[in-house]
């Protein structure tokens, strides 16, 4: 494992007096001094793009309840036994793929999906999320009534019933809103939302086949990519790849969920493949982190999910430190926001606060971000053009 490496790269950006067991990141509304509280502010400010956010991991858990009340009613689960599990903060690897089952149960009907993504588009939107990529696995549940495909419609149908936030998922919509501003305090916020098909590591090649085709089928309404995702210790990469291979043979863009667990045969096989993005990367040995690093491939970095799941052994002891230090292209994320309890501003606080990045450090990793979407050219112009703005700004404040 990395210990040796995190501690020899580490520089002496920790920020001093703090501790360096294993403790849980602050979560977002625990201000200690005026200065923290300055910079939690900064960072909400902050302009951001959010590149791995799974759906139903960004589920409120005020939403969560409230659909297990329901439930409960109907008699359909314990509410009072699902409330405790929806409650509890600190949770392992495993806890958490079960408690996925669990949200699945709350939120597998159209309408619900629907409302999540909403939802979930809405809180990104609030804390100046101007560019989101969603990832959600689509769904069959034949004693439902729902496929892939009409899974994948209402979460569409949530993306464009967002009120209070434009929200531009393809081309068509971007000229719709002159009076919208990405990022800005004052004017109606906008946002645009792009969506990831996710594999899950549970699927089949045929299935896994299907989610890439229905990828390709719903290009012109935000889906851009694929993402591999699921209990990292079940199934086999031989299963996944020829799906991931037809995404790359249609110029679909693929991210991986690479190395939650050592794995080594697998995570040499996830570099050899090259997506355009991976995630995580906690468990890489010496020598895969060396390809890695010669890769340049980007990494989506998730500090609270990896330390929550064990597959760091602190904040502190962070592969972000390293990654950082050697200018390894890296964008901070949430992977999980409901059931890790965290937001992408406290994210980026997290990484101020841990590491001792300054402001300007920390506007320099967000607007490095916009580099690695999946989006189009156009896109990124426009999102470019929203940092270069908020530099003046948010620089000299
Ligand atoms: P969904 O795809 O919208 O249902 O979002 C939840 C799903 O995302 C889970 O069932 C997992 O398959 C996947 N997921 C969320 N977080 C993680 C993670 O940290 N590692 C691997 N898979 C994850
Ligand atoms: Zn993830």
């Amino acid at each position: 494992k990395t210990g040796a490496r995190q501690n020899q790269s580490y520089k002496a950006r920790r920020a001093p007096g703090r501790r360096r067991s294993k403790t849980k990141p602050a979560a977002m509304g625990t201000h200690t001094s005026e200065a923290e509280k300055e910079m939690r502010e900064w960072c909400v400010a902050l302009p951001k793009v959010e590149l791995h956010a799974h759906l139903n991991g960004s589920v409120r858990n005020s939403t969560l309840l409230e659909l297990a009340k329901e439930l409960g009613d109907k008699g359909v689960i314990v509410f009072e036994d699902v409330k405790g599990v929806i409650m509890k903060n600190d949770r392992s690897l495993p806890e958490c793929v079960r408690l996925f089952d669990l949200f699945h149960t709350l939120t597998t009907d159209h309408d619900t999906v629907t409302r999540i993504a909403k939802e979930v588009v809405g809180d990104f939107a609030a804390e100046n999320v101007v560019y989101l990529e969603i990832r959600t696995t689509p769904k069959n549940n034949e004693a439902k009534g729902i496929t892939k495909r009409s899974y994948m419609n209402a979460v569409v149908k949530g993306l464009k019933s967002v009120e209070d936030v434009d929200v531009v998922i393809n081309d068509e919509k971007l000229s719709c809103t002159p009076m919208s501003v990405l990022g800005g305090d004052t004017k109606r916020k906008k946002i645009y939302v792009r969506l990831l098909l996710s594999i899950d590591r549970h699927e089949t090649t045929s299935a896994a086949l299907d989610t890439v085709n229905l990828a390709m089928e719903m290009k012109d309404q935000g889906v851009i990519g694929i993402d591999l995702s699921g209990n990292p210790v079940v199934g086999e990469w031989e299963t996944y790849l020829p799906a991931l291979e037809h995404a790359k043979e249609l110029g679909i863009p693929t991210t991986i969920h690479c190395g939650e667990v050592p794995n080594r045969k697998e995570i040499q096989a996830m570099l050899d493949f090259c997506p355009q993005r991976l995630g995580h990367v906690c468990c890489l040995d010496d020598e895969e982190w060396k390809k890695l690093k010669s890769s340049v491939i980007p990494v989506e970095i998730c500090l609270t999910s990896n330390v929550m799941t064990g597959g760091t052994p602190s904040l502190e002891l962070h592969h972000f430190a390293d990654l950082y230090n050697t200018k390894h292209p890296l964008s901070i994320c949430t992977d999980d926001s409901g059931l890790f309890s965290t937001s992408l501003s406290n994210e980026y606080y997290l990484a101020a606060s841990t590491f001792g990045l300054s402001k300007t450090e920390l506007f320099r990793l967000a607007q490095g971000a916009v580099e690695f979407v999946f989006a189009d050219d156009e896109v990124k112009k426009s999102l470019r053009a929203v940092f270069e703005r908020a530099a003046a700004e948010r620089l000299t404040s």
